[in-house]
């Protein structure tokens, strides 16, 4: 059994651990600041196994932005990407937020292949948006209520 919840404080290890294999990882400290938000901002998939991937994302108004996102790698290519993204779409659309959206490497396919096949359009580039290794930034969308993806 998998669930979508929000993060707990005791989850900081998973987290730090998961985005390390990321190509630009979070710091320990930048997943503390998230546990001092009002309103959850860090969500997950939790197995028997513990957290397998997991998501940061900011709202504002009737935008969410997903700006951190990860399956740890043990785990991947089993749907968890498309389950947690779907997930993420579902309850924000319950709660009234009409749009997301995200920037991905553009030498990312997985992850542009993982958007791409649930809806999201590539909206705008942002050339050499990105350090280490200098690299575009692909700005993508999708409207949580739409039907396809
Ligand atoms: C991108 C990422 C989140 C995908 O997670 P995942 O759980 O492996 O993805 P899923 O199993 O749900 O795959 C969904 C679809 O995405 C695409 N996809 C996923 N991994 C892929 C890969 N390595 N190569 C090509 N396409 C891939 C496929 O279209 C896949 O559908 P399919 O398995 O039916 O072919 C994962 O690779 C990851 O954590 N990468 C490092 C962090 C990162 O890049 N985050 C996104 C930054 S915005």
């Amino acid at each position: 059994v998998i669930t979508f919840e929000a993060a707990r404080p005791s989850d900081l290890d998973t987290l730090v651990s998961i985005d390390g294999h990321s190509e630009t990882p979070w710091s320990e400290a930048a997943f503390r600041n998230e546990f001092k938000a009002d309103e959850p901002t860090v969500f997950v998939l939790r197995s028997a196994d513990g957290v397998v991937a997991f998501a940061v994302v900011r709202t504002l108004g009737s935008d969410m932005d997903i700006v951190n996102l990860a399956v740890a790698p043990d785990h991947r290519r089993r749907g968890h990407g498309r389950l947690l993204v779907r997930s993420l779409l579902g309850k924000s659309f319950t709660e009234g937020i009409t749009r997301v959206f995200l920037e991905v490497r553009a030498g990312n396919v997985a992850a542009r292949n993982l958007y791409g096949t649930l809806g999201f359009s590539e909206t705008q580039t942002r050339r050499g948006f990105y350090r280490n290794p200098t690299e575009d930034a692909i700005l993508m969308a999708r409207n949580t209520g739409q039907k396809t993806g």
